[in-house]
């Protein structure tokens, strides 16, 4: 019996990151590049210090990492908006007249890096809730309860019960993505749920689980929120969703540079960055689940249909090379150590 061909190339239509912290200034300069030579287009988180909250400060902001970028790049950043108890039903009337706002992201109150200025209460932003189903902008979540006696490792799983069950029956024509599921209780919620509710996957929740992360010492440079689960059921249940071809999943990094010494510090902050090599991981992740056949849909594909765009036609190349990932890049005046940094990855993008 002849043996089957190994497969030595992939090519997909180029895909986009739906979930990605840029951060700003001289930071965001050492880092978008890497993402814009991969991506064609990506949701750009708002957590900023201070947030942006309005369609100006979103606008600015587009406008600082758009003069990053090399000039002969075609990458689109997409803007969010921050939502807070503040956010007025008119923010969200700016943000669907604005062709560069996509979407408003929703951080409960001190869930995340820089999350301070998240929402105290749910109640608070159903005005806001109302106009955005209206204007059909999604809602981004941020799926994690924040109280004090809530297992860290069970976050997820009551938020989903407590508020975002709730939430999407209250307003039944929201467009809603749950950002970087971790748990089977995601994976059911959203497969089980209207088409109009999504989810993305990061490379590194496929990749990885919290033994990665607690096994022969703590590794600061794994941990990230929400936090790495169990492989079993909850890193196998991504990889199934992943690579099942079910259009509500679909690709969303992130990627969320650190300095490196923040994050090895005695209360080191929360945060992979993956940037360096994003479609490279989840090609190796897909590999793994020998569902190389399911990237295309995942990467290239099923985000824009969520979000109502054109699909990339631009075709990129994967080659079998492995390829070492190096022990850190530049960072601003610093550096950032890379997911999986020092380590063989075996699909190389082409350029
Ligand atoms: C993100 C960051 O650093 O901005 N950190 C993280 O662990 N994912 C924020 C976030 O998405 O939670
Ligand atoms: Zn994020």
């Amino acid at each position: 019996m002849l043996a089957k061909p190994l497969i030595k190339q992939i090519k997909l239509a180029r895909p986009d990151d739906w979930h990605l912290h840029l951060r700003q200034g001289k930071a965001m300069r050492s880092v978008v590049g890497m993402t814009a030579r991969q991506m064609g287009r990506a949701i750009i988180m708002p957590n900023l210090s201070p947030p942006v909250k309005t369609v100006k400060q979103a606008l600015d902001y587009r406008k600082e990492v758009v003069s990053a970028l090399p000039k002969s790049s075609n990458f689109n950043p997409l803007m969010t908006l921050y939502l807070t108890d503040n956010t007025t039903k008119q923010d969200i009337i700016n943000a669907s007249n604005e062709e560069h706002v996509y979407a408003v992201k929703l951080y409960p109150a001190g869930a995340t890096t820089n999350s301070e200025s998240g929402v105290t209460s749910l109640p608070n932003v159903y005005p806001a809730l109302e106009q955005m189903q209206k204007e059909s902008i999604p809602l981004l979540v941020h799926g994690e309860v924040t109280h004090d006696d809530i297992d860290i490792f069970d976050r997820e799983a009551v938020f989903i019960e407590t508020i975002l069950e709730p939430l999407t029956n209250k307003f039944p024509g929201l467009r809603v993505v749950l950002e970087h599921i971790t748990t089977k209780d995601s994976v059911d919620f959203v497969t089980q749920s209207r088409d109009t509710i999504g989810a993305t996957i990061t490379a590194h929740h496929l990749l990885a689980n919290r033994n990665h992360m607690l096994v022969g010492g703590i590794k600061p440079h794994y941990y990230c929120l929400p936090v790495l689960k169990r492989k079993v059921p909850h890193q196998d249940a991504l990889i199934a969703a992943a690579t099942s071809g079910n259009p509500k999943f679909f690709l969303g990094t992130d990627s969320a540079p650190h300095y490196q010494n923040e994050k090895e510090s005695a209360c080191g902050c929360a945060g992979v960055f993956s940037a360096h090599a994003a479609i490279e991981l989840y090609a190796d992740a897909f590999e793994k689940a020998n569902k190389l056949d399911m990237l295309e849909g995942f990467a290239s594909n099923y985000g824009a249909d969520f979000y109502g765009l054109k699909r990339n036609t631009e075709i990129i190349t994967l080659e079998k090379r492995p390829w070492m990932v190096p022990k850190s890049y530049s960072f601003s005046d610093s550096k950032v150590i890379p997911f999986l940094a020092e380590e063989q990855l075996s699909w190389r993008l082409m350029l």
